[in-house]
Order: structure tokens, then sequence, then C-alpha cells
């Protein structure tokens, strides 16, 4: 018998970063998934087929980080290895890069797997907990937005805290955005580590930016609901700048930021983790992604066209 299970690419919207300090964020998953299979093995213990697709090294340079996920996750979910192990595949149509959620993709696509191998019938609340227990191989310490998106799909206004607060914002209408991807692999966990070291080093310069990131959700989230698509674009390129303070963003994310910015989008800023991986860009109707798609790939970066706001990401 197979277990399978689903997990949806990511874009963070607003405020990467600073979400991981309790600031408000908004995420949207994005019409893109990884599927996991698992089938019982005679042999104790697991092993892995990913067969993703991924920027050049992104596997190789997060192998380590992948298998204490898939401990982490075994561990949480009490399954005991030692006699019958398990071979899991990974699959689907979720390009691999930094900032595109496929590290939670596959926690999530794993874990509900495993529910489903062992008929343990888990809530999507359950596979979110043990998907965060998976992110934690790769983020140290993950806000839990990534894994939030990634199992329950559509746009959401995420706040840590004790108990996450985790609201749906609706749309009439999903929006188009580009990803496009500098190629880079970037490693989170260092990335949250430089801005934690560099805060507790300038406390008062961050106070002010931090301030600044949290206002920016509430306005985001007046012009998500309005559908002011121009008001929007404005305070993503403001977050993108806040972003390049605290010291995330890099020269092949603001060369593809400009470009996007320059071939029309209303909006460009890095998503994720930063340091390497990619950008995202508001671009609503098809012609003016299609235009920013192109202006990004014509210099050589590869490109995502999909959409923000659909329900559970699937479009
Ligand atoms: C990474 O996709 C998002 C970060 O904010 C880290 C986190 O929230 O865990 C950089």
């Amino acid at each position: 018998m197979t277990g399978e299970g689903i997990g949806f690419g990511k874009a963070i919207v607003f405020n990467e970063h600073f979400v991981v300090y309790g600031v408000p964020a908004i995420v949207s998953a994005i019409g893109k998934y990884t599927i996991a299979k698992v089938k019982t093995i005679d042999e104790p213990g697991w092993r892995l087929n990913d067969n993703r697709k991924a920027t050049p090294n992104y596997k190789e340079e997060k192998i380590e980080q992948q298998k204490d996920s898939i401990n982490r996750i075994l561990k949480k979910m009490d399954i005991d290895l030692s006699k019958n192990g398990i071979e899991i595949t990974l699959d689907g149509t979720l390009y691999c890069a930094s900032g595109i959620g496929a590290s939670a993709a596959s926690c999530v696509a794993i874990a509900r797997a495993l529910s489903n191998h062992y008929n343990m019938d888990l809530s999507d609340e359950e596979i979110n907990s043990i998907a965060y227990e998976g992110e934690k191989a790769y983020h140290g310490n993950p806000s839990g937005i990534d894994n939030t998106a990634s199992t329950f799909g559509g746009l959401i206004w995420f706040e840590k805290s004790e108990n996450n607060i985790m609201d749906r914002i609706s749309l009439q209408n999903p929006v188009e955005i580009v990803m496009g991807n500098t190629g880079k692999v970037a490693d989170t966990a260092a990335a949250v580590a430089g801005v934690r070291e560099r805060r507790e080093k300038n406390p008062e310069k961050y106070k002010e930016i931090f301030a600044r990131a949290e206002n920016i959700a509430y306005l985001a989230k007046d012009a998500f609901q309005n559908e002011d698509y121009q008001e929007l674009g404005k305070l993503m390129n403001e977050n993108h700048k806040l972003l390049q303070q605290i010291e995330v963003s890099s020269k092949e994310l603001d060369f593809l930021v400009k470009l996007a910015r320059d071939a029309g989008a209303l909006g460009a800023k890095l998503t994720g983790g930063g340091l390497g991986g990619n950008i995202i860009a508001l671009t609503p109707g098809k012609d003016l992604q299609e235009r920013v798609a192109n202006a990004i790939e014509k210099e050589g970066f590869q490109t995502l066209k999909t959409v923000i706001g659909a329900t559970r990401g699937m479009r």
C-alpha cells in the first residue's frame, strides 16, 4: 500500500524575517506543489527518491537539513521503522529554489503521505504542527508561516504568537504575479541568524524598521481587501527597502526587482529568506505578467508565472 500527500509552494508577499519576531505578515500559497509517496520496504529505516526538479546545487546543499527534517517528522509522528522501513518519493510541479517554500511543501507533503500510509487520519492542524517540526531543520527557529501556507493554501494573514494567528484574506479574483529566480541557493537559517545578530547590535535602528514593517502589514491588508493593486505595489516596494535595510537582499535580487519594476510591475520585492532565491512581482492581468516575465527571462533568469489569492493555492 502507498500513502500519498501534497504540500503547496508559497510566496511571502509582506514581512518575511519581521514575522519571526511577531510582526504580522502576508503569505500566499501558489499554484505549484510537491507530492510525497510512501511505501513499505523490507529493510529497516527510510530511504528517499527525490525526483523534484531543482535549481542546480539546491538538493546537494540541503541534503543534511533534509535528513534531519525527515527524522524530526518521523519522531514527532512516533513512527517506528526498526522492523519495516519506508521509501519516500518526492515529485510534483514545484521547482525547488530558495524563497518559494520548497522545504515547507516537502515537510507538509511527507507528513500527509505518512498520515495516509499509516491510516492516522490527521487533521490539517496536526499536519501543520508536524511540518513545523520538520521545518526546524531548515530554518532553525521558524516562524511557522511557510508550513501554514503550505498546509492550508490561499492568502493568509499570519502572526507568530503563543497560539499563532492565522486569518484568511479573501479576494474576489486571484491576482497574477511573477516570481524570478536568482539561481542562487540560500540558507534560510543563516539569513535569520544574521538578522538576529544585527538587530541585537543596533536595537534603535531595528526598532524603527520593525515598526514601519508592522504598519505596512495593516496597510497591505486594507489594500488587498479593496483590491487596490497600485497601493499594494507601492507597499511591496517599500517592504523591499526595509528588507534591504536589514541586509537580507543581494545584488542579484535587487537587479531582478529593478527589471520587474522597469517592465511595468506595480511592485516587486525579494520573497522568503533572501540572500539569493526569488523575487515576487505584482503583475495584475495576463499581459503585464507576460511582459514582466519576458523581461526577466531575457536576462537569463528563470521565472514562474502564477497567481496569489486562489483558494488552496490551486491554479
Ligand atoms: C522564510 O521563507 C521566511 C523567514 O521569515 C523565516 C521564517 O519565517 O521562519 C525568513
